[in-house]
């Protein structure tokens, strides 16, 4: 039974999903370079950037405490779901922007985050991939909570000016994909955006996002609709080309 099921997963076609802030727009998350996007109400330069971490890290904790507490009053979509469903049918592997757990909600079963995720923290200086779970009764982080050996904790969020330490897997994941499928990122940041780069040159590339979005690296079929209704119309074709 269980030889049956490793062949049959080997059998299945993989798609990878490049996700971004689009995704969970229809769940109430913002996106960030739309007209009502974060960075729209927010300086980046204030809030997010590596800089801005040391110039006053009790003004970022404040404002990510307050993100986190809208985030988890946040469900998964029909689109998040409609990915999950794809599971009976495809190696589906999630690289997603989003620092919310919306896909894993929806059943997601591999998901990578490339800028972090934020029910969880680590310790302030490098990232040595040592992550702690935020207690969802108690989630703030607060300047003096520190880790067992005594390191100021810090939100598990990419800064601009910061590496991207989960850049390489993402890499590796989206150079085996058979099909892949990019959902409501602009394609702005980068070192992010380049991961079109690595799909092979056959692979079938498609765009879920109501806005034309381009990419210097691919040409690809873009379903010009939100997250839910495009993943609908997109859902149907791959499964019947399956
Ligand atoms: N369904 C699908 N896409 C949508 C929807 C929707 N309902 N609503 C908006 N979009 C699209 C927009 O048209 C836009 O192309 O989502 C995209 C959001 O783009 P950005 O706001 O730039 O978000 P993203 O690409 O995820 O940003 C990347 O930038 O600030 C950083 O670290 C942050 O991970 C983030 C990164």
């Amino acid at each position: 039974m269980y030889i049956c099921s490793i062949i049959y997963l080997f059998a299945m076609k993989r798609i990878v999903f490049l996700t971004g802030a689009g995704m969970s727009a229809e769940s109430g998350i913002s996106t960030f370079r739309d007209s009502d996007g974060l960075w729209e109400q927010y300086s980046v330069e204030e809030i997010c950037t590596h800089d801005a971490w040391l110039a006053h890290p009790a003004k970022l904790l404040d404002f990510y405490n307050m993100l986190r507490r809208k985030y988890m009053n946040c469900k998964p979509n029909e689109g998040h779901r409609l990915i999950a469903s794809l599971q009976q049918y495809f190696d589906v592997k999630v690289v997603t922007q989003n620092l919310d757990s919306l896909h894993e909600q929806a059943g997601c079963k591999s998901v990578l985050h490339l800028h972090g995720e934020m029910m969880k923290a680590r310790p302030d200086g490098p990232d040595r991939g040592v992550y702690y779970p935020l207690d969802p009764a108690n989630p703030d982080i607060h300047m003096g909570d520190q880790t067992p050996d005594g390191v100021q904790l810090r939100p598990h969020i990419v800064f601009f000016g910061e590496a991207v330490p989960n850049l390489e897997r993402g890499a590796e994941i989206v150079s085996t994909a058979d099909i892949l499928v990019i959902v409501g990122t602009s394609l702005n940041v980068y070192p992010a955006a380049s991961l079109l780069n690595y799909a092979g040159s056959q692979v079938p590339v498609y765009v879920v996002d109501p806005k034309p979005v381009t990419s210097p690296y691919r040409t690809f079929t873009q379903i010009r609709k939100g997250a839910s209704e495009g993943l609908g119309e997109l859902v149907k074709i791959l499964v019947e080309n399956k």
